[in-house]
């Protein structure tokens, strides 16, 4: 499988078993077949609008274009490919999607080192032991 996609996807990383690729996710995902990963652990758009938020990288002057990529979160075709796709998913963000019953876990997010800002639910589907 990885060497199928690396021929169909030139923006690509190869590092032995690991293929990274750049892409839209919904292009890659149609050349994947049904069931053939294992699990999909993914972090999708949260669809709070965090690509327009300022944010301020400590000893940076950097300043970032706003971008519309978390403008609304995945369609529901997309939750239905990727769990079509694969066994078992991990999926960032659950707490912020229409997803069917399952179990959560929560993890702290942070946005320094010494405080606890926010808590994410990650979505688990499968069965995973
Ligand atoms: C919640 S962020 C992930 C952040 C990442 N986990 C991190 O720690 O930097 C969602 C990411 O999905 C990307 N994205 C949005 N639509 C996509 C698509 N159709 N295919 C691939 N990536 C997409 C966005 O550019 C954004 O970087």
């Amino acid at each position: 499988m990885i060497d199928r996609l690396q021929q169909l996807f030139p923006k690509h990383h190869r590092d032995g078993n690991i293929l990274l690729i750049n892409a839209d996710c919904m292009d890659v995902m149609k050349h994947i077949k049904e069931n053939e990963f294992d699990l999909a652990c993914v972090d999708p758009p949260y669809g709070v609008g965090a690509g327009k938020r300022r944010r301020r990288v400590s000893s940076s002057t950097t300043t970032y274009t706003p971008k519309n990529w978390d403008d609304k979160p995945p369609s529901a075709r997309y939750f239905n490919k990727l769990r079509s796709k694969s066994k078992h998913q991990i999926i960032w963000g659950g707490n912020y999607f229409n997803l069917p019953p399952s179990r959560f876990f929560w993890c702290g997010k942070s946005v320094s080192q010494k405080r606890l800002t926010k808590l994410c639910a990650s979505w688990l589907g499968g069965v995973l032991i």
